[in-house]
């Protein structure tokens, strides 16, 4: 069998057999195929798509290029949650430290921001001291113990992924269902959870921009969980604006805590709440989606998820002084204000040119092995529907130089329709599969 075959099979739309993708992702694991071969492989996948057989033997052949992990010697029912990716989506954050002290185990490895789209793994880096690499023994330890782990996919598990996943965030092949589908369901897959909660991304912020494509893409993966014996939920949630205020790796880090403080109510609370209520609900500690909604509320008020977020901190290195003192977190030293250019309501934003705005600071990457400026980003000071008047401010751009300021600048701009008449506001959640 040969690569530039398969490449040109695929090029020419037509369908691969399950060897033919099974060559693949062995080419991409153990490193024959160079990273040319495999781009050119992820466009040709992109432009002419894949079937549901052809999707189904990618996620199990990139699920099995290491080692599934087994955690059955942890006591309970495991619990996990994948977005499919958005901009200012830190609801890991919130809803991870939440469930895992109602005594659901929460085991969670987590990606790095992909496009224009931020990683749990990359906001939990932006923390002093805080270790996302994570062996599947200390994995089993810190669970045991706190029920709590927020961790890097390890090298032995998916890496076929890893590689993968790294070349698509810069060669434009990131939305592709099956790429994606791939992608999520490998690594859950592997990661050996009970039950998982997608989170599916559905506006001008995700990967996938109506409903009918964000329906197919969480039909496949529910279906492929479901197949390989999981318990699995998919909320269709919008993405017509950054779910929360703050955009960027420690500004999200910031606006978690803040959540978990019970300051802060709004999209980002509303999400965390519905997905967390559905890991309860597999988990079968609550029997009904708004039971598991109050118990969480709950846990904000009593402050045990911050404890729980307190007890992640100390557990995997992290200065847990930054709870109370964000001035610990990066922030970049320079400043910018936007402002609006006239009187209007906030009908429409470009949320993927706003993430887009979030890499020009440095909070993201545009090519693989960028080091990101974690203390750079966005903080949103205005929401779809708000009125606004010309001169006030629409963000705040935090960047290391005033150049990216003043790119980003450009783009938030673009992305923000002002009009005379208030439209209508997108739904939050959309759809339950
Ligand atoms: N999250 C992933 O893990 N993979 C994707 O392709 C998109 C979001």
């Amino acid at each position: 069998m040969n690569i530039i075959d398969i490449i040109l099979k695929k090029r020419d739309g037509n369908k691969l057999s399950n060897q033919e993708i099974a060559f693949f992702v062995k080419g991409v694991t153990d490193g024959s195929l160079p990273d040319y071969q495999i781009s050119a492989f992820l466009m040709a996948a992109f432009l002419k798509d894949m079937d549901t057989e052809e999707t189904a033997c990618l996620t199990m052949e990139m699920a099995r290029s290491g080692c599934m992990f087994d955690f059955s010697e942890i006591k309970g029912f495991k619990a996990d949650k994948h977005s499919t990716g958005g901009v200012a989506d830190t609801t890991t954050l919130v809803l991870a430290p939440l469930v895992a002290s109602t005594g659901v185990p929460v085991i969670k490895m987590s990606g790095r921001g992909l496009g224009f789209s931020g990683g749990t793994i990359d906001k939990l880096e932006s923390i002093p001291g805080f270790n996302v690499n994570v062996t599947e023994e200390e994995a089993i330890a810190f669970a045991k113990q706190s029920n709590i782990v927020l961790m890097s996919q390890t090298d032995n598990l998916t890496p076929a992924d890893k590689k993968l996943y790294a070349l698509r965030d810069v060669t434009g092949t990131v939305d592709s269902i099956p790429l994606i589908a791939g992608s999520i369901m490998s690594k859950k897959i592997a990661a050996g959870a009970d039950g998982i909660v997608l989170d599916v991304k559905c506006g001008s912020g995700a990967f996938m921009q109506t409903l009918d494509s964000a329906k197919t893409l969480a039909t496949i993966m529910v279906d492929m969980g479901r197949h390989v014996g999981r318990k699995v939920t998919a909320v269709i949630s919008g993405m017509d604006q950054p779910l929360g205020m703050n955009i960027g790796n420690s500004l999200e880090v910031i606006e978690a805590i803040e959540v978990l403080k019970g300051n802060v109510s709004g999209d980002l609370l509303d999400v965390s709440l519905t997905l967390g209520a559905h890991m309860l609900l597999l988990a079968e500690r609550v029997n009904t989606v708004s039971e598991g909604k109050d118990l969480l509320q709950s846990h904000i008020k009593n402050g045990m998820g911050l404890a729980k977020f307190h007890e992640l901190l100390v557990q995997q290195g992290g200065n847990p002084e930054i709870i109370n003192n964000y001035s610990l977190l990066p922030l970049a030293k320079c400043k910018e204000l936007v402002c609006c250019q006239k009187d209007g309501y906030l009908n429409h934003m470009d949320t993927a040119l706003i993430g887009r705005a979030s890499l020009e600071t440095g909070a993201g990457r545009a090519f693989k092995e960028q080091p990101l400026d974690f203390g750079a980003g966005i903080i949103m000071k205005k929401r779809l529907g708000d009125f606004i008047k010309k001169g006030e401010p629409l963000a705040e751009i935090y960047a290391s130089t005033d150049v990216q300021c003043a790119s980003a600048a450009d783009y938030l701009q673009q992305a923000i329709t002002i009009g005379e008449d208030k439209q209508p506001l997108p739904p939050l959640i959309l759809e339950i599969i």
